[in-house]
């Protein structure tokens, strides 16, 4: 089955949820029926990224699925008959992650814990400990992992191994190098990835400017960038995918990327 995988690329203003969550329902709302199966929307999207104290972070995290981003995607994910990926800082108790979740037309799905925080991500959020996720839903089997996440091949690894045939991978890019890894992290494990960056600068700190890439991007298992998007502008785009496709490791008929594996040999 073909369908439709998306990412909306915008430039969340920090701290306005209100205005962040309606520029995604007006990014949204214009898709006809049949455009889109699946979008995915950058970490910490409603929120803005650059934290600069613990009381912001209490702030600006929600519970999920209770908390009102999560209600807020549901509802769209329902109204509009597609899955969506997006990435909220979230509280537990007294503890606050960096989290990303699936909706649907059914709901809420899931919730993964981003496993390898960035930077000063680390003054403020524990890291996650749900372990890397794969859902199975009428779109394919679909894994989440978080920007920083890419850099440690393990993650995409594991979620592969875990069956997923597209990955999920909400992010806020700041160093150049993701956009050019991808292809590689979806060869070597034959799977999609949609990568859904955001735009802009956040200077809320002296001397920390972050300037976010841009470049979302959709790779496919064999390697091809299917859609890319700007450095700096707004866009929903969209690509046709065929996620059984990742379902097949072979690359010739005598290797298989996954039965040719040899664990034995590898370093823990
Ligand atoms: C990142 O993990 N937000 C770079």
């Amino acid at each position: 089955m073909k369908i439709k995988a998306g990412f909306y690329q915008f430039n969340p203003v920090f701290g306005k949820k209100d205005d962040n969550l309606e520029k995604v329902f007006s990014a949204v709302k214009p898709v006809k029926d049949g455009e889109l199966d699946l979008l995915v929307l950058p970490e910490f999207f409603a929120a803005g990224y650059q934290f600069v104290s613990i009381d912001e972070v209490a702030d600006l995290s929600e519970t999920i699925p209770s908390g009102r981003t999560t209600r807020f995607l549901s509802d769209l994910a329902n109204e509009k008959g597609i899955y969506i990926a997006a990435g909220l800082p979230e509280r537990e108790g007294r503890n606050f992650y960096n989290s990303a979740i699936l909706v649907g037309p059914e709901g809420f799905i899931g919730n993964y814990r981003k496993t390898h925080l960035f930077f000063e991500e680390k003054l403020y959020f524990t890291p996650g400990g749900t372990g890397f996720r794969v859902w199975d839903t009428k779109m394919g089997r679909i894994g989440m992992m978080i920007c920083f996440d890419w850099f440690f091949p393990e993650s995409m690894r594991t979620l592969a191994l875990m069956g997923a045939e597209v990955v999920a991978h909400p992010s806020n890019l700041v160093l150049p190098y993701c956009p050019q890894a991808m292809p590689i992290r979806c060869l070597e494990n034959r799977l999609y990835a949609i990568t859904a960056n955001r735009t802009g600068i956040e200077n809320r700190k002296e001397g920390q400017s972050l300037k976010f890439i841009g470049q979302s991007q959709i790779t496919s298992y064999d390697g091809q960038i299917l859609v890319k998007a700007s450095d700096d502008k707004e866009e929903l785009l969209v690509a046709e995918i065929e996620p059984e496709k990742a379902k097949n490791k072979s690359i010739n008929p005598l290797n298989d990327l996954f039965k040719d594996r040899r664990p034995d040999m590898y370093a823990k």
